[in-house]
């Protein structure tokens, strides 16, 4: 398939393998099947895999009804087995990254278990495959780390819902070669993505603003000064955001954002915007995860 775009004389990524199939894993790899990737996404088990392919399915009926508006029932069944026959899932990471120009992990927000795999892929992987994680908090620096290959390293850090956000981050280390982060630009391109550049600074651009944004909508809940419905309906009407702070942080996950906090304050404890927050903790505790567990600060059938 053509990518139709300037960059695409950069783009020698044809093969990806995705690891981690939650939130961000599904969406990666469904953008990139559907602009003409061969995708392998990784996941620890099968059951969790099958999850994360009927949510990609779902996703994908969604958009096919935009796409196809007045098309016949084959047209958009055309759509959805060309990129679905783009896709493979697995449960062996170490298996699927042997024909993959280009690794993107999405796992945990945890920079020991992303080192751990990282070292493991380094091992498995060919001498051209290029590595990019898609960490919300943690420097690129310190994940890569983990490799022999940091002039094959990266950051792509995409935006939940991944099929709907168009912004890309495209980070760079120091040891990041020029042609690497063409290659990543260029791949972001094909995907349809803006892509912009910024430093490996924590947050990269959109999360340094918006995370503390959203622990300070939790300190205002956690004085008593509004609810966080109010809180929500004057964020959505009053400075037209689409979602509350409170939506936002069940949407991508009370987990997540902690874990970020978390990062964040261990590394500079006398930040007064990087303050971990009690309520935070104690919904996290009670598996109170956002609208990926049912519950949040908010209740999802
Ligand atoms: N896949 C495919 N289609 C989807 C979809 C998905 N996952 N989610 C929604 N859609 C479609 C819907 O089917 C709907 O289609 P129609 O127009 O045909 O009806 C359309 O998108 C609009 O959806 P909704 O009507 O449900 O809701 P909406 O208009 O509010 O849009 C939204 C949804 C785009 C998510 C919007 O609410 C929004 O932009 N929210 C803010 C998201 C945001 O800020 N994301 C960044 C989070 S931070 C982050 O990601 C970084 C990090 O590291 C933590
Ligand atoms: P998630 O909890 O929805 O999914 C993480 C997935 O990784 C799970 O399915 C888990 O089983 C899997 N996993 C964990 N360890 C693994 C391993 N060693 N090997 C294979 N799979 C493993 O989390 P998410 O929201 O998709 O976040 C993933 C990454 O993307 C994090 O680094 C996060 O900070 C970042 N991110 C999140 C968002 C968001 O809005 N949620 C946005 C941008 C970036």
């Amino acid at each position: 398939r053509a990518l139709s775009t300037s960059a695409a004389h950069f783009n020698s990524i044809k093969t990806v393998t995705v690891i981690g199939s939650g939130l961000m894993g599904s969406g990666i790899a469904q953008v990139a099947a559907a602009s003409g990737h061969k995708v392998i996404v990784v996941d620890k088990t099968q059951d969790i895999i099958n999850k994360a392919e009927s949510s990609i399915k779902k996703s994908l009926e969604r958009i096919v009804k935009k796409k196809f508006p007045d098309d016949t029932k084959v047209g958009k069944q055309k759509y959805l087995t060309d990129v679905l026959e783009n896709l493979s899932l697995s449960t062996d990471a170490l298996a699927a990254v042997k024909s993959s120009d280009l690794v993107i992990e999405a796992i945990v927000e945890n920079l020991d278990v992303k080192k751990e795999l990282f070292s493991a892929l380094d091992k498995a992987a060919p001498e051209k495959t290029l590595f990019a994680s898609n960490t919300s908090s943690i420097p690129i620096k310190e994940i890569a780390t983990a490799t022999q290959r940091k002039d094959r390293f990266g950051g792509l850090h995409f935006f939940n819902p991944v099929p709907l956000m168009k912004l890309l981050e495209v980070i760079r280390i120091p040891e990041t070669t020029d042609a690497t982060y063409k290659s990543l630009e260029a791949f972001g391109k094909a995907l349809g993505k803006t892509t912009v550049q910024c430093k490996d600074t924590p947050g990269f651009i959109v999360n340094r603003l918006l995370v503390p944004y959203m622990a300070e909508a939790i300190r205002l809940v956690e004085r008593g000064d509004a609810s966080p419905r109010d809180v929500d309906t004057a964020m959505k009407l009053g400075a037209g955001y689409p979602m509350g702070p409170f939506e936002l942080l069940d949407y991508v996950g009370l987990d997540t954002t902690k874990f970020i906090i978390d990062g964040w304050s261990k590394k500079e404890p006398d930040n007064p915007l990087f303050q971990p927050s009690q309520m935070l903790n104690k919904l996290v505790k009670e598996n109170k995860l956002g609208m990926k567990s049912g519950e949040g600060f908010y209740k999802y059938d």
